[in-house]
């Protein structure tokens, strides 16, 4: 269970923990000054006697009640000059004053977001609606194949926001928390493990979460997918006992619009061994997370489907297990895709190209969407390239470019735009083949290269985007505004390209 958030004029009864607000230069909030009156001044007492806490972000404080007081602590975060801080700044301040108090076992906080004067670049609401949403997003847990709590953790959690005024407050907030939603259900899906997470499971989960929200989900079987040629993709799973599988969602918001639908593409394989070219075993069990872009997907649709989006998208995930066997796909074998170019493997574990090379054929063949966008755990390449804070984004026109880029500084989701080109399609040509799946030894890039190789299966004139999302999908360390593994990337910020600039 995440927290409950309310938004509310005055402080309810029955809180234990109370936090607020301290600007730069330790002005506290007009709320936090009477706090301070009533509590005889212990407040501003506390923070004079120390000199580390002088209200910068990211800095935190607790001052515990006076005796008599119902409420145990006041926790101070930072919060520098109102004038300087964004949406982002409020999240992660919410997120960390959450992980403390968590961490002290609270149960009902109430968090005092009501300086009229405090007015930046945030409105009040906003301001409270983004540290509330910092909050939500960190209290995630995955907890259920843990068969005890652990000891002395807190029950039902709540947080109420003390802000004016309140339906603005509530407005600004129920589209974060519906992408919050969204979010969650992508990091479930990231987090399952390869044993319950399988092609067939994940396309019933799918089917579960969407369809009695509105959204249609077609799911096509390893037989379907024969006959409709999905060769490429039916090659990764052939070694497998759990078939692959390949599910359409569409949600309908557009109503009468007569414009084409906006088409996101999802990497699934919910287990990489790499096949014959098998990984080596450190580590090996973090190709769980292979389906992260999946699972942004599916997260996506059930966001859009929730907060009624206005506008028609399909979601489509191409799911498959990448495993070794004796049916397995080999080095060497050419395959036919449903484009109908061939392709010779010359490495079974750049498998994720593969899959997606036939959904992308299949959502441009029967769509012919305005744009497509495709999510992927792609390249080890990439997360040298850039780490954990960026992915990869890989743009074939400049106005879908632009959009993307405007997203990322809406939602906080970064993206650093890496190099499309005839060279890198170039580098995947075969001798044998149309195409081979890895360019020769030596030639680097890879992450380009994989780009490379998606662009011979892009339509021309189709805008296209391949987010390559390998160092973001899931994290090995606690975030200000996700704890540890399966982060949900891309859910909120396609939300926001999308309410932003398709609808
Ligand atoms: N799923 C991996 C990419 C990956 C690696 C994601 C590490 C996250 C962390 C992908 O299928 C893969 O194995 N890619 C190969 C491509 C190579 C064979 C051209 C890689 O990155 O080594
Ligand atoms: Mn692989
Ligand atoms: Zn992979």
């Amino acid at each position: 269970m995440t927290l409950k958030i309310g938004f509310q004029k005055t402080l309810p009864s029955g809180i234990d923990t109370l936090i607020a607000a301290v600007y730069a230069g330790n002005r506290l909030t007009p709320s936090a000054e009477k706090l301070d009156l009533s509590w005889g001044g212990i407040i501003r007492h506390q923070l004079k006697s120390q000199k580390k806490f002088t209200g910068k972000a990211g800095q935190m404080m607790t001052v515990t009640a006076p005796k008599n007081s119902k409420i145990a602590r006041l926790v101070l975060i930072g919060l520098d000059a109102p004038a300087a801080l964004d949406a982002q700044a409020c999240e992660m301040a919410g997120g960390r004053v959450y992980a403390a108090i968590s961490a002290s076992g609270f149960s009902r906080a109430a968090l005092f977001a009501d300086d009229e004067k405090a007015r930046g670049k945030l409105s009040t609401p906003e301001m409270a609606a983004h540290l509330a949403m910092g909050a939500l997003l960190r209290s995630y847990r995955f907890e259920k194949y843990k068969s005890r709590r652990k000891e002395g953790a807190a029950g039902p959690e709540s947080l109420t926001v003390i802000t004016g005024p309140l339906a603005r407050a509530r407005a600004v907030f129920d589209p974060l928390e519906k992408a919050a939603r969204g979010v969650f259900l992508a990091r479930d899906l990231a987090n399952e493990p390869p044993n319950i997470l399988y092609p067939e499971s994940f396309a019933r989960i799918i089917r579960r979460e969407l369809a009695p929200l509105g959204v249609s989900v077609q799911v096509i079987d390893h037989r379907q997918m024969e006959k409709m040629g999905f060769g490429a993709h039916l090659a990764v799973g052939q070694g497998s006992a759990r078939p692959p599988r390949v599910v359409v969602m569409h949600w309908r918001g557009g109503k009468k619009s007569k414009k084409a639908p906006l088409a996101f593409v999802g990497k699934g394989v919910t287990f990489d061994t790499g096949g014959i070219s098998i990984k080596p075993s450190a580590g090996m069990d973090d190709m769980k997370h292979d389906m992260g872009g999946a699972a942004a997907v599916v997260g996506l649709m059930k966001t859009l489907a929730l907060r009624k989006a206005k506008t028609d998208v399909i979601g489509i995930v191409g799911l498959a297990e990448n495993m070794p066997s004796d049916r397995a796909y080999r080095p060497g074998d050419i395959i036919r895709s449903l484009s109908g170019k061939t392709i010779e493997v010359l490495n079974t574990d750049a498998e994720g190209r593969l899959v997606l090379a036939d959904s992308l054929t299949h959502v441009q063949r029967a769509f012919k969407p305005r744009i497509v966008v495709n999510l992927a755990t792609l390249t080890g390449a990439i997360v040298v390239a850039l780490g954990h804070e960026y992915a990869g984004a890989f743009a074939n026109d400049e106005t879908l470019w632009k959009n993307l880029e405007q997203a990322d500084r809406a939602s906080g989701e970064r993206l650093w735009r890496m190099p499309l080109g005839k060279s890198f399609m170039k580098d995947v040509e075969s001798h044998v083949a149309d195409l081979k799946n890895i360019a020769g030894a030596d030639r680097g890039a890879g992450s380009c290269v994989g780009a490379g190789f998606l662009q011979h299966f892009i339509n021309e004139g189709q805008p296209w985007a391949h987010l390559d999302i390998a160092g973001m999908a899931w994290t090995k360390a606690d975030k200000p505004t996700c704890p540890r593994t399966g982060t949900g990337f891309g859910v909120r910020l396609l939300d926001r390209l999308i309410a932003d600039h398709y609808e």
